[in-house]
Formats: C-alpha cells, sequence, structure tokens
C-alpha cells in the first residue's frame, strides 16, 4: 500500500520536529491528541506484537510513523504526529502558516479502506467528509455517536419509518448502519463500516426467529 506521501498534500518531507515543539503554543490540542491511537500508533502493543511477525517491518512505518522514507527506511518520528498531518514545522511559523489538508483523500492516504466505503456511500457522494463527524485532534466523533445526536444532527425526517419508531427507544444509529467486524484492522485493511447501509439481513442478528 502507498506511503502517504507529504509531497501530495503540499509538504516537505524534511526538517521535522517534534510534537513538544508545537506543544510550546498548542498546549490544549497538544493534550487532546496525545491520549489518541494517532499518537499511539507505534507505541500500541498490538501493533508491536504484529510488526513482530513481519520480515520488513518498514511497510508499516508508512501510515504508523512521520517523516517515513522509503529509501532509507527510517522515519523521523513514532506516531502520526502533528507534523504528520500539518507538514514540518516552518521556522517562520506563526507568521508563515502550516499546511492544514482536510480532505477524505488525505485521511485515506492511511485509512484506504473506510475511504473507498465512503466513497461508495451516498455520504461520499454528496460530500458529507470525514471531518463532519469527526473531530481529528481527540479523534472523537463531533457529538456523541452512541447518544445518536450525530446522525439526528442531518437526519430528522428519514427516521420516521417503522423500522426506525420501533427501536428508537432501544437501540442507537450505529447498532444497524455501522457494520464493522471484531478482526483487528492491521494495516487499515479491515472493513470499518463506512458506507452506513443498513439492510434487511441485519434484522437477523438479534430477531434469529423471524
Ligand atoms: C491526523 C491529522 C492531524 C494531526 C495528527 C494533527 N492535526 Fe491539527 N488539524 C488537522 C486538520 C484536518 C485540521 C482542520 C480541522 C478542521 O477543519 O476541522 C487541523 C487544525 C489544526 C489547527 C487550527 C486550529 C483548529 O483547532 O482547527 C491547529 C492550530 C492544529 N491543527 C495544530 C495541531 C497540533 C499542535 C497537533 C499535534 C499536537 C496537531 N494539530 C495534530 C489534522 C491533524
Ligand atoms: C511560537 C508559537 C508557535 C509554535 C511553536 C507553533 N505554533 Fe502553530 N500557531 C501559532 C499561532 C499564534 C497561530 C495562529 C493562531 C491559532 O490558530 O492558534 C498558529 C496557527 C497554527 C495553525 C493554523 C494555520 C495557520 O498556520 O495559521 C496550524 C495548523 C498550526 N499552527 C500548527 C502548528 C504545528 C503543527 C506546530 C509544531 C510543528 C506549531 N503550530 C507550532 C503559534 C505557534
Ligand atoms: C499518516 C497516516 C494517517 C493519517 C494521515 C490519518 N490517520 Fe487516522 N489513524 C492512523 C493510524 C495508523 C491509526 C491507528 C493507530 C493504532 O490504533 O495504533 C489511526 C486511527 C484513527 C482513528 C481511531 C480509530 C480507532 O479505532 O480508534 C480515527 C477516528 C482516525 N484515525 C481518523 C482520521 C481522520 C479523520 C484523518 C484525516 C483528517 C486521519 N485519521 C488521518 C493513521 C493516519
Ligand atoms: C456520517 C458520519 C461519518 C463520516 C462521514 C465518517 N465517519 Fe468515521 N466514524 C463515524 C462513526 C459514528 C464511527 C463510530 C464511532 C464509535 O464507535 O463511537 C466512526 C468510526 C471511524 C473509525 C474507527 C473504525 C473502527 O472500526 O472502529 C475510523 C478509523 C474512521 N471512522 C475514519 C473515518 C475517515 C477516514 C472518514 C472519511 C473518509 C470517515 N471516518 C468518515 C462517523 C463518520
Ligand atoms: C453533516 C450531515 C450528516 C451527518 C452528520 C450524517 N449524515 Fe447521513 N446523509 C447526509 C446527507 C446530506 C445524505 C444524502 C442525502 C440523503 O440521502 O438524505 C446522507 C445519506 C445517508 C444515508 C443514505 C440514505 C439513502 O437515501 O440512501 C444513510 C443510511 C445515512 N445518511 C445514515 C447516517 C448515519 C447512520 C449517520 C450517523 C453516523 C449520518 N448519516 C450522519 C448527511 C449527514
Ligand atoms: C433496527 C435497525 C436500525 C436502526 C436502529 C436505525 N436504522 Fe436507519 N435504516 C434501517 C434500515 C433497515 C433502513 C432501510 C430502509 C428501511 O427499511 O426503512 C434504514 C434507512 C435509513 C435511512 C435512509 C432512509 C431512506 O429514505 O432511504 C437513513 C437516513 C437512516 N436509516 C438513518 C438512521 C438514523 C439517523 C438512525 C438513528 C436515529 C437510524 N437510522 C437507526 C435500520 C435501522
Ligand atoms: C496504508 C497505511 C497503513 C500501513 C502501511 C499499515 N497500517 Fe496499520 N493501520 C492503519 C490504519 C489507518 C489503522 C486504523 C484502522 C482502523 O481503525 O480503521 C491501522 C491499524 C493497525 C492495527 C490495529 C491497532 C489496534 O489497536 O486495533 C494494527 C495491529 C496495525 N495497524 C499493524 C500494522 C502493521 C504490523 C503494519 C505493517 C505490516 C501496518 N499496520 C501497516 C494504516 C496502515
Ligand atoms: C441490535 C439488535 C437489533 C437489530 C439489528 C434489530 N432489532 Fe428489532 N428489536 C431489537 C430490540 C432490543 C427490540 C425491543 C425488544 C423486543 O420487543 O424484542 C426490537 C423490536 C423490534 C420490533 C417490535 C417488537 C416486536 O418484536 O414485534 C420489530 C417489528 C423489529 N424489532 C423488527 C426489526 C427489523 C425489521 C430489523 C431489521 C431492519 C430489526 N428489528 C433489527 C433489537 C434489534
Amino acid at each position: 500500500m502507498a506511503a502517504p506521501a507529504p509531497e501530495s498534500v503540499g509538504l516537505s518531507s524534511t526538517g521535522y520536529e517534534s510534537p513538544q515543539r508545537c506543544r510550546e503554543c498548542h498546549e490544549e490540542i497538544y493534550q487532546a491528541w496525545s491520549h489518541t491511537s494517532h499518537a499511539n500508533a507505534l507505541f500500541d502493543p498490538i501493533v508491536r506484537t504484529y510488526m513482530q511477525t513481519i520480515e520488513q517491518p518498514g511497510e508499516c512505518f508508512a501510515c504508523h510513523t512521520t517523516g517515513y522514507d522509503t529509501g532509507s527506511g527510517q522515519f523521523v518520528l513514532a506516531g502520526v504526529t502533528c507534523e504528520a498531518c500539518h507538514g514540518p514545522y516552518r521556522p517562520q511559523h506563526p507568521q508563515e502558516s502550516m499546511a492544514i489538508a482536510t480532505s477524505p483523500d488525505f485521511c485515506g492516504s492511511c485509512h484506504a479502506t473506510t475511504k473507498t466505503e465512503w466513497e461508495s456511500s451516498n455520504h461520499g457522494q454528496v460530500g458529507v467528509i470525514c471531518l463532519d463527524c469527526h473531530e481529528v485532534h481527540t479523534q472523537n466523533t463531533r457529538t456523541d455517536a452512541v447518544e445518536e445526536t450525530l446522525c439526528a444532527l442531518c437526519h430528522k425526517t428519514e427516521i420516521q419509518s417503522d423500522v426506525h419508531t420501533e427501536h428508537a427507544a432501544e437501540l442507537r444509529c450505529i447498532d444497524c448502519h455501522l457494520d464493522r467486524p471484531d478482526e483487528i484492522p492491521v494495516k487499515g485493511d479491515g472493513a470499518t463500516g463506512h458506507s452506513f447501509t443498513a439492510t434487511r439481513d441485519n434484522c437477523d442478528a438479534c430477531h434469529p426467529d423471524k
């Protein structure tokens, strides 16, 4: 799978500093980010375990580190750090802006399967993007998906049909609309349910007798 070349989002590939540098002025964002799986993408014990079974872990660094160079096989920083998404620190910043890439193509350079699923969905076709639903630094969904407020932000009328009113009290939208397998999505190529389709086939899981 292709490494997300920083050049592809208009960033250069040398001169990385570290999240500590950004923290000097962006403490709040640093705190939010530091607890996420992006920050821990190379320290995650499950990732470590899988990596030990791989002959050339270099191929893993492309998406689990910052500043990976395919030529040398080296990376600059562990994890998906600030500079993986905003590019290497620019010495004149903040007078000079840092890059911000918001497109699904950018997220999809690492989240390949999720992007493909999303593209095939109505969300992809009408342009409801990753960042409409995800807060990138905390990695939370924008409003609590568990409380259903996220989907309800945009869908009020569609959810008056029988299948919806029968379950309104017991189930969350994503119980039926986000079909995720249990296996670990190594390499970001496991299914993540981002087509958000619910079919009548899903009914059997909870109503096997009908
Ligand atoms: C996974 C990619 C990613 C990582 C990692 C990341 N950012 Fe961001 N950042 C973004 C995106 C995308 C936006 C635009 C947010 C939006 O439009 O919702 C953004 C916006 C910002 C902004 C503009 C103000 C704001 O809050 O929208 C600042 C400042 C910022 N990031 C700093 C940081 C710092 C500091 C870190 C590390 C501690 C960091 N970012 C880590 C992707 C990332
Ligand atoms: C010397 C203080 C300082 C440092 C260090 C710093 N920033 Fe900023 N940054 C600012 C200020 C001030 C702004 C403008 C106000 C705001 O959006 O917070 C800003 C804005 C931004 C923005 C919004 C777009 C823009 O450029 O206006 C991003 C993204 C960003 N910073 C990322 C980073 C990242 C990533 C790092 C570390 C590699 C970093 N900053 C280090 C002070 C700093
Ligand atoms: C440089 C590669 C890279 C980029 C770019 C990237 N991610 Fe990630 N992301 C990862 C990796 C790797 C993980 C999993 C880390 C782990 O679990 O060890 C992850 C995890 C996540 C998770 C949490 C998954 C979970 O199961 O908890 C969310 C949500 C997420 N990313 C959203 C985004 C969004 C939205 C964007 C675009 C703004 C983005 N990512 C850009 C590499 C990336
Ligand atoms: C319509 C809203 C929506 C859009 C658009 C969306 N997501 Fe999600 N995403 C969610 C919800 C809801 C969850 C589940 C959160 C939970 O379980 O609490 C999720 C979960 C995830 C996860 C964790 C996957 C897992 O198996 O646990 C990743 C990674 C992710 N999204 C990345 C992305 C990326 C990348 C994009 C854009 C290509 C995107 N999402 C677009 C709503 C959205
Ligand atoms: C930012 C607004 C927004 C959010 C948040 C959002 N959607 Fe959507 N959704 C849309 C739009 C716009 C469409 C396409 C127009 C339509 O078909 O109504 C759509 C289409 C859909 C469709 C396909 C409808 C069809 O006609 O085929 C489903 C299913 C769906 N959304 C489920 C969800 C679920 C589940 C969530 C929460 C995880 C969610 N949406 C969150 C805006 C949103
Ligand atoms: C019990 C499972 C279930 C739950 C829970 C559920 N849905 Fe659905 N949803 C379906 C099925 C099945 C369909 C396919 C059309 C139908 O049969 O009504 C559907 C269709 C949709 C559509 C497309 C409607 C259209 O006109 O084609 C949207 C949008 C939607 N659901 C949003 C939501 C939202 C938002 C929630 C949470 C408030 C939710 N759903 C909860 C099963 C569910
Ligand atoms: C193309 C980018 C990419 C490459 C290359 C990649 N990963 Fe990942 N990896 C991801 C993304 C994105 C996620 C988050 C998946 C999700 O939640 O949807 C992830 C998640 C994982 C997870 C699950 C972590 C958890 O806590 O659930 C493991 C384990 C993992 N990767 C191991 C590896 C190993 C080992 C390699 C090298 C053989 C590798 N990855 C190469 C993008 C990548
Ligand atoms: C995640 C589990 C789950 C899924 C998936 C699910 N249901 Fe339900 N359903 C429930 C629960 C819980 C209740 C409320 C308790 C009860 O009455 O059985 C319920 C109640 C109902 C009821 C009203 C009570 C009854 O038994 O007559 C109907 C009708 C129904 N479901 C049909 C469906 C259909 C059609 C689907 C597929 C679109 C579906 N369900 C998918 C869990 C689920």
